[in-house]
């Protein structure tokens, strides 16, 4: 079978809003393999939320903590990685799980995005910004990144199974 060959961490990457950890979370009890979240670990390894991070330490640190918490993160055994949209962005954090995963992009247009977003309100990079604006920036500077992920799935308007069995045609 295909998914024999799963020998290495599946990392979820691409924008904000675009369903990696909605994905991520299915896709982990589907193939009954372990969950985790970047974003959630550097809050538990910070101790403070990822809003607080970037307004005491900055973007930067931020980074540089996110590439540390994935580094370690990929040195457990086969398990779901979902992972913050800039994370496959940064060039060694991206070496690493180009080196150590297997990259899935979860691909969706800005209308998608736009309307998850909206949803929460935790996100740094949206904040005193007009949303539609910032991620059309986004997917203009980022895309060219994600489009170097080893798996390319169209994230689906609807119910999240439908994306879900597009993960699963592709593995
Ligand atoms: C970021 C995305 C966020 C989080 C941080 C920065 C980004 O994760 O890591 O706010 O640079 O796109 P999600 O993609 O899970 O929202």
């Amino acid at each position: 079978s295909v998914l024999a060959q799963i020998d290495r961490p599946i990392v979820l990457v691409g924008l904000m809003g675009a369903g990696k950890s909605c994905i991520g979370k299915r896709l982990s009890s589907h193939l009954g393999l372990p969950f985790v979240d970047a974003d959630r670990e550097i809050e538990a390894a910070a101790g403070c939320s990822i809003p607080d991070i970037f307004a005491s330490h900055g973007e930067q640190a931020f980074r540089d903590g996110e590439r540390r918490v994935i580094q370690r993160l990929l040195g457990n055994p086969v398990h779901i990685l979902a992972t913050g949209g800039g994370a496959f962005v940064d060039p060694s954090t991206r070496a690493l799980v180009k080196e150590r995963g297997l990259s899935i992009w979860i691909r969706a247009d800005l209308d998608l995005l736009l309307k998850r977003v909206s949803r929460r309100n935790d996100r740094p990079l949206l904040q005193n910004v007009d949303p539609r604006a910032k991620l059309a920036e986004l997917i203009e500077l980022r895309h060219p990144f994600y489009e170097q992920a080893d798996i390319i799935v169209d994230s689906a308007d609807g119910p999240p199974e439908v994306t879900l069995g597009r993960v699963m045609e592709a593995l």
